[in-house]
């Protein structure tokens, strides 16, 4: 009984998801969560522009990397988008810093390529990984001094637990273990998925592992420790 009643949400989930693929080759956009689409397709096919108004959260980082003199620092950012701002604008500072982006998307990788082929400049201090953030591990992870998880609550799916080595809980632990002392770790209030994100914090900040420090804008500072 409960093996058919897997077996049927299985189906439902697995049709739903040919029929958005469907969609979103049929209208040429691209996939936003690979929960709609499943994790193959959407890493295939995602691509996220900049948009301002929908999602502020690279912009509001560099401001506040810019009105916190934060130079020189090294720095992990979840998710780069097809834009790379975030390097972009990091290479005009005086001591820039150094930058690790991930992304899912083999389509924003492939941007990050062109764009570093076109100035060789920008890998120097912005080096972009295409893999899933829940992959990565203590050997895979300099130490840091300033980590965003901008997109905590958005993309971990359960079904993909095989092939990665963290939930959400385990991957802020994994963060704030690679950060140097005085770091921070940054999270956003307007991802659309902080309601699963913000019960996760609070039960880090709840037992001690983190405390805040500063708001900027969407953008929550905090950092190890009470
Ligand atoms: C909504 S876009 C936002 C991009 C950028 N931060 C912005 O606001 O313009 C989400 C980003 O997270 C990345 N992403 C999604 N799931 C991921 C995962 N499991 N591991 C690493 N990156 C992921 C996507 O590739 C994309 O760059």
């Amino acid at each position: 009984m409960v093996t058919t009643f897997r077996k049927t949400v299985r189906d439902i989930v697995f049709t739903n998801r040919q029929l958005a693929r469907l969609y979103y080759f049929v209208s040429f956009s691209r996939p936003v969560l690979p929960q709609w689409v499943g994790a193959d397709y959407y890493r295939e096919k995602s691509s996220w522009e900049l948009q301002p108004e929908r999602c502020p959260c690279d912009l509001e980082f560099i401001e506040y990397l810019q009105k916190m003199n934060i130079q020189d620092q090294t720095i992990f950012h979840f998710g780069t988008g097809s834009h790379h701002i975030l390097g972009l604008e990091n290479q005009k500072l005086e001591k820039p810093n150094e930058i690790i982006g991930i992304t899912a998307s083999a389509p924003e990788h492939q941007e990050y390529i062109r764009l570093s082929l076109k100035d060789r400049l920008l890998a120097k201090y912005y080096k972009v990984i295409c893999t899933d953030i829940f992959t990565l591990t203590d050997r895979s992870l300099p130490m840091l001094d300033v980590v965003s998880l901008f997109h905590l609550g958005e993309f971990y799916m359960p079904e993909d637990a095989p092939f990665v080595h963290h939930n959400e809980e385990s991957l802020i632990a994994l963060f704030l273990s690679k950060l140097n002392p005085g770091g921070k770790i940054l999270f956003y209030t307007k991802s659309i998925g902080w309601g699963n994100a913000e019960p996760i914090i609070k039960s880090f900040e709840a037992q001690g592992k983190i405390h805040k420090i500063e708001e900027y804008k969407n953008l929550l500072v905090y950092s190890p420790g009470f």
